[in-house]
């Protein structure tokens, strides 16, 4: 399937003289990008404002600056062809918990671009526009529900304060996780990333993405709906109030009930990511979180 996500305006040779407004207009309110580096707003969820090579040609991938009550909290490369992401980008948040949001959300621009820029909870978006699918180019929750997975967040929002925390329960911010590695090995990684972060950085630059499998889905009524990725992965740069580097790090879990995660530096993600990909992986954070 080829989907044409970012030339959904009509060119009529009416609309021509609107046309340059039109762009401008969606590049300053979309959810759905051209390119991040359009919306400036979206951009310091990346280290120094770079966004990373890896997985820009991944067929299908649509740009999310992932928008809730009024602001942009954080990134998502989006694979619409797999229904999961390619990674979540975004700044570590200290918190105090604060209770876990029970809605979970769907991306109306990946079902229309011009429906509204916000994340909203399926069920409501349904009220509003009845009797339009909305999981062509996105999974749904019902695609999770009885699947054997739990709807693993890339970007955990144990690292964030609300609003942010809620954002994190957006479906394109998910992926299919096995339950044991999602509520313990990968739980407690996260909860240790804690840690290092509120002790040692000013800001804390992420990147948490999956490796799709080549051919292992959640099946719901015979369709190919949600891709079961093989790995997850995470990466980060934690940085002084200089923005200078003070520690990098990441970790990668293969997507079973072995429960186990690698530490690895970010030299060694970047190697074990290249096995999956014709292209060179690239930094994933500018000059390599290196001072
Ligand atoms: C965020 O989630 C909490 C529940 O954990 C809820 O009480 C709060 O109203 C939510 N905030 C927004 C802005 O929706």
């Amino acid at each position: 399937m080829a989907f044409l996500v970012h030339s959904t305006l009509e060119r009529s040779s009416r609309m021509a003289p609107l046309f340059p407004f039109l762009l401008l207009l969606v590049s300053v309110c979309a959810d759905v990008v051209e390119r991040f580096e359009d919306v400036p707003d979206c951009m310091k969820y990346f280290y120094k404002r770079k966004v990373p090579q890896w997985g820009v040609s991944t067929p299908g991938a649509a740009r999310l600056c992932q928008r809730f009550v009024n602001r942009y909290h954080f990134a998502t490369l989006y694979d619409t062809n797999n229904r999961i992401a390619v990674y979540s980008a975004y700044q570590f948040q200290p918190s105090n918990g604060g209770g876990r949001e029970s809605r979970w959300f769907v991306e109306p621009q990946l079902v229309d671009k011009s429906w509204q820029a916000e994340m909203k909870d399926g069920y409501w978006l349904e009220k509003d526009h009845p009797g339009v699918y909305q999981g062509l180019k996105q999974a749904l929750n019902e695609d999770y529900t009885h699947s054997g997975f739990d709807r693993g967040h890339l970007n955990p929002n144990g690292h964030h304060a609300v609003p942010s925390r809620n954002a994190t329960f957006t479906l394109t911010n998910v992926v299919p996780q096995n339950p044991k590695l999602n509520q313990n090995a990968w739980s407690n990684h996260e909860s240790s990333l804690t840690k290092l972060f509120n002790s040692k950085c000013s800001t804390a630059y992420v990147l948490v993405g999956a490796v799709p499998s080549a051919n292992n889905w959640i099946v719901k009524n015979n369709v190919n709906r949600v891709n079961i990725p093989d790995y997850v992965w995470n990466a980060y740069c934690c940085v002084d109030n200089n923005e200078q580097p003070v520690e990098s790090g990441a970790a990668t879990a293969r997507n079973t009930e072995a429960n186990l995660v690698e530490k690895l530096s970010l030299d060694q993600l970047k190697e074990f990511l290249q096995q999956f990909s014709k292209q060179p992986t690239g930094e994933l954070f500018y000059n390599n979180c290196k001072a």
